[in-house]
């Protein structure tokens, strides 16, 4: 990335109401208008994509930023909830809880097989109030119910997601992986503790789809696994925490995508999964 062009950007996505005060500050050499002649140009014009966690802060970005280029033939969005209308008929928004059985085989019914050439999947989640579910500082706060549950919707969903598209994975046509990841499930880079179950998903995360591409690999050998880690984004996800975000460190949800979307653009098709920052850094397992 080009670190001597120096953007402040100031983007609210409008669709999905998302405001803040303390908007995130974009600092790159991202430019909008270099990504409709460069996205995912590993991909065949027209590509077929699947965006889950669609009403999320960064999967709803996702989406528009996709929307936003002419590359895309269609953009199925996965939600719990009814997605927001959205005028392009390439959008399709599909309700589905892709954490339960039954909404993985709806989402599976639905795509009948169709060839997917991008898989983005952004589901996951960090604190749940009507839960009681926050993120641990000490061995004392754990908690079995609220560790299994984190396990569930971080690892094991974005795993068992991939058993349900094998149909649409399968064959020999380019298609990428995208799973969103957290650098704070980098074993390696653990330094500062804490965070003990959503660190501990995300490292597990990170294994799942590491074994996954291997097995994938042998169904299609144009395709790539990419976890990701998308930055602090200004979403519901982050917002109990931004307080201590240094300044120009909270990124907006658009200019997430945009990123992320280039960094996937430069992966190489075929190979080992992969663990990639906003920045397109390599990230350490
Ligand atoms: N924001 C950050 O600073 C940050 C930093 C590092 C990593 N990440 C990762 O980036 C991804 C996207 O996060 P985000 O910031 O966009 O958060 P978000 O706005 O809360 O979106 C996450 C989406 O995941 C789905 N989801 C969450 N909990 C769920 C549950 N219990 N059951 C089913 N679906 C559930 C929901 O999708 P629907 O509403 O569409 O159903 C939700 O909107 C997450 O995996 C997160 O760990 C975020």
């Amino acid at each position: 990335m080009n670190e001597d062009i120096i953007r402040t950007c100031r983007r609210v996505s409008s669709r999905r109401g998302e405001s803040s005060d303390r908007i995130a500050v974009n600092v790159s050499a991202f430019d909008p208008d270099n990504l409709e002649s460069t996205m995912l140009v590993q991909l065949p014009e027209g590509f077929t994509t699947l965006v889950t966690g669609a009403g999320g802060g960064i999967g709803g970005a996702i989406v528009d930023a996709l929307l936003a280029s002419l590359r895309p033939g269609r953009v199925i969005g996965v939600s719990r909830q009814p997605g927001a209308q959205v005028d392009d008929t390439r959008f399709e928004s599909l309700t589905a809880d892709l954490t339960t059985p039954e909404g993985r085989e709806r989402l599976a019914a639905h795509l009948n097989g169709t060839p997917l050439h991008l898989v983005f999947n952004t589901l996951g989640m960090l604190h749940d109030e009507a839960l009681g579910i926050h993120p641990e500082k000490k061995l004392d706060d754990l908690d079995a119910e609220a560790m299994a549950h984190l396990f569930h919707v971080n690892a094991a969903t974005p795993a068992l997601l991939l058993q349900a598209l094998q149909p649409s994975l399968k064959g020999q046509h380019p298609a990428l992986v995208a799973s969103l990841s957290a650098r704070v499930g980098s074993i390696e880079d653990n330094r500062l503790g804490g965070w003990y179950a959503y660190r501990a998903s995300k490292a597990a995360h990170n294994m799942l789809m590491r074994t996954a591409a291997v097995e994938l690999r042998r169904l299609n050998r144009s395709l790539a696994v990419v976890c990701l880690h998308p930055g602090t984004t200004d979403t519901g996800l982050s917002r109990p925490f931004q307080a201590r975000v240094p300044e120009g460190k909270l990124f907006t949800p658009a200019f997430v995508a945009e990123r992320l979307l280039a960094v996937l653009g430069e992966r190489p098709l075929g190979g080992a999964a992969s663990f990639h920052d906003w920045a397109g850094e390599t990230v350490a397992w």
